[in-house]
Formats: C-alpha cells, structure tokens, sequence
C-alpha cells in the first residue's frame, strides 16, 4: 500500500507542476464501467472533453498509470459525429514535461475542437493478468477469489470536473474499498460521483470477488491459413491451453468432480466454444491421443460453432494440447484487388471465446509462384516471412508470417495479404503431376532393365543359359552322327558298286575317304563330349551319348571288317554266293548295331 501512496503523491505533485502547461483542456465528465465478468477486463471510458483555452486542439491525451499499461492489450477510442460512428487513431506517445510512472496515448480528433467546444469520446480498454487469485492456491471444492485493483479516479493529464466509476461483478463480493460514496447494488459496485478532480488524482480502489468463469489462457496458439487456388483455404490451429487463475490444490477427484461438477469444480473449465466462419466445413478436433468424437459442431447461416471438450476439466495451472481444423470456400475469403492482385481477407486472432492468447502466430501459406506480397493489419504485429514445402512443390509456398502477443477476442478483426499471382502458375501443379508420373514410367522401364540385368547374373539365368548349351551341344552331337550314318552309307555303296564295276581301287579310295571322315568327326566329337561331361545338366542325357559313341566304334569296326572281306573276297575272285556267307554274321551285327544306334538318335533329339 506504501507504494501505492508513494506513487498517488508524485501524481499529485507532478499533476499539479503541469497542470498549467495542459490545462486548455478539462474533462467535464468521465464515466468509467469496469466489466470484471471476465479473466479480460474491459473498462470503458466516456469521456466529454471541453477546450477551455483559446487555441484550437487536435489531439487529446490519455494516460494509463505505468502498472496497468503494462497489462493493456488493447485500447480503442470510438467517436460519433451523430450519424456515423469512427474508430479514431489512438497511439502511445511520450510527452515531454509529464509526470512518468505513466504511459500516454494520443487520440487524433477528426475535427479541430474550437474554444468553449466539447467532444464525446468512448475509450475502450482491455487489460489481461488483472485479476490475481487470492488465495492463490484452492481446493477442488472451493471457488476462485480474485482482486482487482485500480484508481478511484480516472486517471488524466487534465482535470476532471464530474466523474463516476462502476465495477460490474460476475457473483458474490468478498470485500471491496470503503468509501463515503460507495454503494453495492446486485452485481454492481459504484463509486462517486466525485467533483472537481485535479489532473493525475489518484486513490486506490479494491475489490475482492468470486470470479469462475474460465480463465483459459493459450499460452501459444499457431494457425496455419493454407490457400490452394483449386477452391480451399484450409486452417489448421494448434493450442496450447491453460487455466491461468488459482492453482488447484491437494489434488483432483474424478469421483467427486462427476458427482457435483458445479460444486466440485467450479473454477475448472472443460468447454471452450470455437466460432467458426459459417461455411466451414471438414472440421475436426483431436489432441495427441487422436481424434475427440465428443465434441459438437452446430451451424446457422452466420458461424459454425465447435464445442471443444477436452479429455480433463482444466483447473489452475493445468495446461492441455490440441488441434482443430477445418476447410473454408475460397471464394469467401479471397478478392480482387488493385493492380492485378489478390487480397485474402480473414480475422486475426483466436475463434475461443474469451481466450486470451499470450503468443499468437499466424501462417498464412500462399500457393507456389506468389509474388510482391504485402500485409495489412489494424495493429502492429512483428512480420516475417518462410516458405513450405509440400509434395509437389519445386519452389517452395510463400508464407507469411505475423506474430502478435496478448491477443484478446477484440483483436478478431480482419487482415488483408495482397499477392501478385500468375495463372499459369496454377497449372505448374498439373503439369509436375504428369511430369511425375512420366518419371515415375521411366523409372519403371530402368527398373525392369536393370531387373534384367540382375537377373543375367543369377543362377537360375545361368541354368538357363547352361541347358540351352547342352541342348546346342547335343543338337551337334545329332548332326555328327548323322554323318557317320552317311559315311556308312556311303561305305555301302562303295561295296555295292564294287558288286557292279568290280573296281577295287575306287572302293578303296572310299575306304580311305571314310576312314578320314571317321577322324575328322572323331576329333570334332572329343570337346563337346568333354563339355557334356564337366556339365551338371547334361547328366540325364550323358550316359546314352556315351552309349551312342560306343556303339558307333563297334558299328566303324564292324563296317570296316566286313569292307576289308568284302575287298579281299573280290581280290580273290571269290563268287558273290561265298562272300555272302562270309559277312552274313558281319552284316547281321551291323545291321542290330545300325538300329541301336538310330533308335538313340532319336531319343536324345528329345531334350
Ligand atoms: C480425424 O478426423 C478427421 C476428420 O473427420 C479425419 O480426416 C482424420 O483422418 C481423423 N484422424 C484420425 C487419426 O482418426
Ligand atoms: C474484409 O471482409 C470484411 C467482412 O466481409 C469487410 O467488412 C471488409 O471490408 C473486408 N476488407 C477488405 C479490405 O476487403
């Protein structure tokens, strides 16, 4: 309280050393409502400001003592010339030659306000971690106490000639400043009227009241705003919520809490209503364990509304992650602008009621090939800018990226993010599917090419290639027997001819003859049986080729013994009835051999 008195006197001091320099100025009256239904609380001014003095005025000041500014998050000055209603520009300033321990804002009046004029101000302020628990700490069972504290009177750089303030209160008063003019009617707590006030007066006032409703903070929420030109503005928001009033002690039942939630819970929250824009569609609530089927989603013509249950009530202290999502028509949110570009144009800030957000961020992905893009606000936020990369993309999405702190449901107003974008950049998402997919036939194609090659080199390729060896070999095979047969043949007609012409000499050229083309094939023979041999596949096969060969010695041996009594029979002028009976054994075991040999033949060009 000491510092309090401290602070009250150097207001005093310093208000009365400059209440000559400002002192064209006096507010003839100050109605202050301070709404404390809330964990945000909003006091609205109305304010009549008089020029007393001589020179036309521009500006007027207001000032917030320093330890109340500090929890400001925003202020509006509303001014009406009777038919139409202004938003006036309302900025910090720090003027030279004030007392400190105050922060200024400037309002700009519309119109020069003349000697002995008056001007109608509605100043709304909204302030954030004004209400401090106490006791900081309660039970499951008890109620949340809070204590608000502020000055009596309307803190001004000018003197205020008729004032009053009203403390709107959501339940039961604990305490609160007594006062000669101070009277509790139901939920309100008034004081005054005061009169004659000099500039910078200052009294404390407190009040010690019973506040439930919930006081959910998002400590960070992040939304993400994803435009697709084919149609979607796709919003994704991830919260972090926490109870931001007194801090649950000795613990939390679940028992007790079902039984009587009102009475056994009643600073927790465990329903926090999202507005939606009115077309929203495809929403979704989950956290990290998935998907919440719980929670209800209604709509009118004006907003979707979400209720968000999370899985826990949340008391002081408690904090709870999640999701939501949802889908917008683009055409809502997306214009036309000046000069070929295009303007989205969406609230800021959190769809929850009454949530204050400490740090907000918002995203907004613009497509690929976005260009000159800039961004509008109605307040200050730190801007900066990143890019995202999703499939498909070669350049990246342009995002913008506004970040703003202790944001309260007063900052849901609208933003504007203008974009150059060409057309044909909205076909470069087509055109990377079809280039895709056209690598992705090549890449098949390489693929089976090199599967190819993968599979020259395994073994059963090489089984493959071996047995169509052993078919080509046995294949020559065939054909060289073929000719030993012909040689045979030819061996025969020799001997026939010899019967006709009795030319011995002739017959014996084609002994010779035959007998070269034995070796010669014999020699042509050799390697490929070494190969059907050393071959594994061959082995079925083997034996009966090595048969054939054998059979084949016998049938040359055989052929060349009978030539040779043949050949000597005529030498000898032996008649054809003697030679006969002297081969008939010969050409009997010739002609067994002949068929042995033939039928082999024929069942080894059966592989
Ligand atoms: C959650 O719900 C959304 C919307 O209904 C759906 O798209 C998503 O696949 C669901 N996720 C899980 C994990 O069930
Ligand atoms: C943005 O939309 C709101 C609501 O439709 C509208 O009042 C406002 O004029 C729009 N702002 C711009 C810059 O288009």
């Amino acid at each position: 309280m000491d510092r309090r008195l401290q602070f009250a006197f150097v207001l005093l001091c310093l208000g009365l050393l400059s209440s000559t320099a400002r002192s064209d100025l006096v507010v003839s009256k100050a109605e202050r409502l301070v709404d404390l239904n809330s964990h945000i609380v909003r006091v609205l001014s109305k304010l009549k400001v008089e020029n007393e003095g001589p020179d036309d005025v521009s500006e007027v000041l207001l000032a917030l003592p320093d330890a109340q500014a500090k929890n400001l998050a925003a202020i509006r000055t509303f001014y009406s010339d009777g038919k139409l209603g202004f938003v006036l520009p309302t900025e910090p300033i720090e003027p030279k030659g004030m007392p400190s321990d105050v922060t200024y804002y400037s309002i700009a009046l519309p119109k020069k306000l003349g000697k002995g004029k008056t001007v109608s101000l509605d100043v709304l302020s909204i302030f954030t971690r004004s209400l401090k628990p106490f006791p900081e700490e309660i039970t499951q069972a008890e109620s949340q106490l809070v204590v608000y504290t502020d000055n009596m009177y309307y803190t001004s750089p000018y003197p205020v000639k008729y004032q009053s303030l009203v403390f709107r209160l959501p339940g039961r008063v604990e305490s609160y400043t007594k006062y000669p003019k101070v009277e509790l009617v139901k939920s309100e707590l008034r004081y005054g009227p005061f009169e004659m006030q000099p500039a910078f007066s200052y009294s404390p006032v407190v009040v010690h009241f019973e506040n439930n409703n919930p006081f959910a903070v998002a400590n960070e929420l992040v939304r993400e705003i994803e435009i697709s030109h084919w149609g979607n503005v796709r919003v994704t928001e991830q919260y972090t919520i926490s109870h931001g009033g007194a801090s649950l002690k000795n613990g939390f039942s679940r028992i007790e809490y079902q039984a009587r939630p009102y009475m056994r819970g009643a600073s927790s929250f465990r329903v926090l209503i999202a507005k939606l824009p009115a077309r929203a569609h495809s929403v979704y609530y989950r956290d990290e364990i998935g998907n919440i089927s719980t929670s209800h989603l209604w709509d009118d013509s004006q907003r979707t509304q979400l209720e968000i249950e999370p899985r826990f009530p949340i008391f002081g202290g408690w904090k709870t992650t999640f999701t939501i999502g949802y889908s917008l028509p683009l055409h809502d949110f997306l214009f036309e602008a000046d000069g070929g570009k295009r303007v989205l144009n969406m609230t800021f800030g959190c769809p929850l009621d009454e949530v204050l957000v400490e740090k907000h961020i918002v995203k907004v992905v613009l497509p690929e090939g976005s260009k000159d893009i800039t961004v509008a606000t109605l307040f200050p936020t730190k801007q900066s800018e990143d890019v995202k990369y999703s499939h498909l993309d070669i350049l990246g999405r342009p995002v913008v990226v506004l970040e703003k702190d202790n944001v309260v449901p007063e900052h849901n107003l609208y933003f504007q993010v203008y974009y150059k974008f060409n057309n044909i950049s909205l076909l470069s998402e087509p055109m990377m599917l079809i280039v895709g997919i056209f690598l992705l036939f090549v890449a098949c194609i390489v693929y089976m090419h090199t599967d190819l090659a993968i599979s020259k080199t395994s073994s059963s390729y090489l089984e493959k290639l071996q047995w169509e060896e052993v078919q080509a070999t046995v294949q020559h095979i065939k054909n060289i027997f073929d000719q030993y047969l012909a040689a045979h043949d030819k061996l025969e007609s020799s001997l026939r001819d010899l019967s006709r012409s009795g030319d011995v000499q002739s017959c014996k050229a084609a002994r010779k003859a035959a007998d070269a083309q034995f070796k010669e094939l014999a020699k042509e023979l050799k390697p490929l049986l070494t190969f059907l041999q050393s071959c594994s596949q061959a082995s079925s096969i083997l034996p009966k080729i090595e048969e054939l060969v054998t059979k084949e010695k016998e049938m040359q041996e055989k052929e060349m013994a009978k030539h040779t009594t043949v050949v000597d029979c005529f030498e000898k002028k032996l008649g054809g009835k003697d030679i006969e009976s002297r081969i008939a054994s010969q050409q009997q075991k010739l002609t067994s051999l002949k068929q042995e040999v033939e039928s082999l033949l024929d069942s080894i060009s059966e592989i």
